[in-house]
């Protein structure tokens, strides 16, 4: 645990601490005890409140009315980017994450009837024939030390959430790059290239919105029964077709929301499976166990590390006075591991019942895709217990230099087959 207090408001924050330490659970610790609510002053990054414990989300997530997704954006900035610029690519093109109510349920609706688990449903034969597909592909490498992260965990979600936005394959890698780019903005590997940070902002948003808006176009002429046609083919309440900025924002959203998470949260069941490979052997044993393994895996890898709100008024929060125009952040990693939630916080254990946990968010922007991640992650395990024996770590892991979105870079590992 760093020591002073410049310190220990750069680990919570820094893409470069995360790259270096990934999440900051000592750091955690100790702001649940001592200062729950708590003032960040680090140099060139936006000041906040680091919101660490479960109860202090769960009320800020369920009052939209006064803590703004659409006020501020849901990332904290850094001082020198100017990313809340009105002809902003990402801010010219609305997605439900940052808009509030009313706006936000009318254009959540949108897509909610599609992510329903009676929605995904139809999902099933993509979401078995990937996982399938992708663990045949490892089983070629043998007992050779593979890169979990590059050869399963980003394939599973990609292949899906293509399938289901209509990518042709021959782009599947180059909207792998840009998702990549977008969420490891800071990271010297996998962010844009070029030191000018709104000109790679630009560009990213540029190619996106080739790459989305030629679907569209082809949807709104072929449609078929896929998310694609739905969205392209949306109309609103007032039975006006919906606008092809929220359109192409929620290809944007739905495929970036959905990719780099589940990508880490794969790798990190992984990575909790090499620490305690006796859960690996327990789930194995008895496969009832998947829907709490599960959400275990999500409680425990915490992909989305935070969501920022910007408080509309002054909010009275426990007993500190949260004042207008003040930007919250909260750590659902954190929260995750909150004592006063959770018995044996620090213990991974597939069949934890009555698992509370904030990796899905809370409330008015739960996560859309909530199902379809379950449902991605219990197939991919459903391969791999009835597949592999156990797995061995085949060296030190790397983290993605990325405060927002985050978890393992690279994971090698090898595996012993059934
Ligand atoms: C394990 C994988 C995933 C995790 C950990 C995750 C986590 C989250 C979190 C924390 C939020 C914000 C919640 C809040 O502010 O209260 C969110 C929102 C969202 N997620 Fe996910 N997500 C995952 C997978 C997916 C998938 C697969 C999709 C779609 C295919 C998706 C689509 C969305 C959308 C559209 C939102 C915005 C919802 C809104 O603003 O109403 N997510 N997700």
């Amino acid at each position: 645990m760093t020591t002073s207090p410049a310190a220990l408001d750069k680990a919570l924050i820094t893409s470069v601490e995360y790259g270096a330490q990934s999440f900051p659970f000592d750091e955690w610790r100790w702001l649940r005890a001592n200062d729950p609510i708590h003032w960040t002053d680090v140099d060139e990054i936006e000041n906040f409140w680091a919101i660490t414990r479960h109860r202090h989300i769960t009320e800020i997530s369920a009052r939209p009315d006064v803590f703004s997704n659409e006020k501020g954006n849901i990332v904290i900035f850094r001082e020198e980017d100017d990313f809340d610029r009105e002809d902003n690519p990402f801010n010219s093109m609305r997605v439900i994450i940052q808009m509030d109510p009313p706006d936000h349920r009318e254009f959540r609706k949108v897509a909610s009837g599609f992510f329903t688990p009676r929605g995904i449903k139809r999902l099933d034969e993509i979401v078995t024939n990937t996982a399938t597909m992708v663990i045949d592909k490892l089983s070629k490498s043998g007992s050779d030390p593979v890169d979990f992260v590059s050869e399963v965990a980003q394939r599973h979600p990609l292949r899906v959430l293509c399938t289901i936005l209509g990518v042709p394959p021959e782009d599947e890698d180059h909207l792998l790059t840009l998702t990549s780019q977008l969420f490891a903005f800071d990271d010297p590997d996998l962010g844009p290239p070029g030191d000018d940070r709104q000109a790679a902002a630009d560009l990213l948003g540029l190619q996106f919105y080739e790459l989305f808006n030629g679907i569209i176009e082809d949807r709104r002429a072929n449609p078929q029964d896929d998310l694609a046609s739905l969205l392209a083919n949306a109309h609103l309440e007032n039975g006006e077709p919906m606008g092809l900025i929220e359109t192409l924002g929620y290809y944007l959203i739905v495929f970036n929301a959905g990719h780099d998470t589940t990508r880490h949260s794969l790798s990190g069941a992984v990575g909790a499976f090499l620490e305690h490979p006796e859960e690996f052997a327990r789930l194995k044993e008895d496969p009832s166990l998947m829907k709490t393994a599960v959400d275990e895996i999500v409680r425990w890898s915490a992909p989305v590390n935070y969501m920022k709100r910007t408080a509309l008024e002054d909010y009275q929060l426990d007993d500190v006075l949260i004042k207008k125009g003040d930007r919250v952040c909260m750590f659902y990693g954190a929260a995750n591991h909150d004592e006063e939630i959770f018995d044996d916080p620090d213990r991974f254990d597939v069949g934890r019942e009555h698992n509370r946990h904030l990796g899905f968010g809370w409330a008015e922007h739960y996560c859309l895709g909530a199902h379809l991640a379950k449902a991605s992650i219990a197939a991919l395990l459903e391969q791999m217990i009835e597949r592999i024996d156990s797995i061995e770590p085949a060296g030190e892991p790397t983290y993605t230099a990325s405060s927002f979105v985050h978890g393992y870079k690279t994971l090698p590992v090898t595996v012993s087959w059934a």
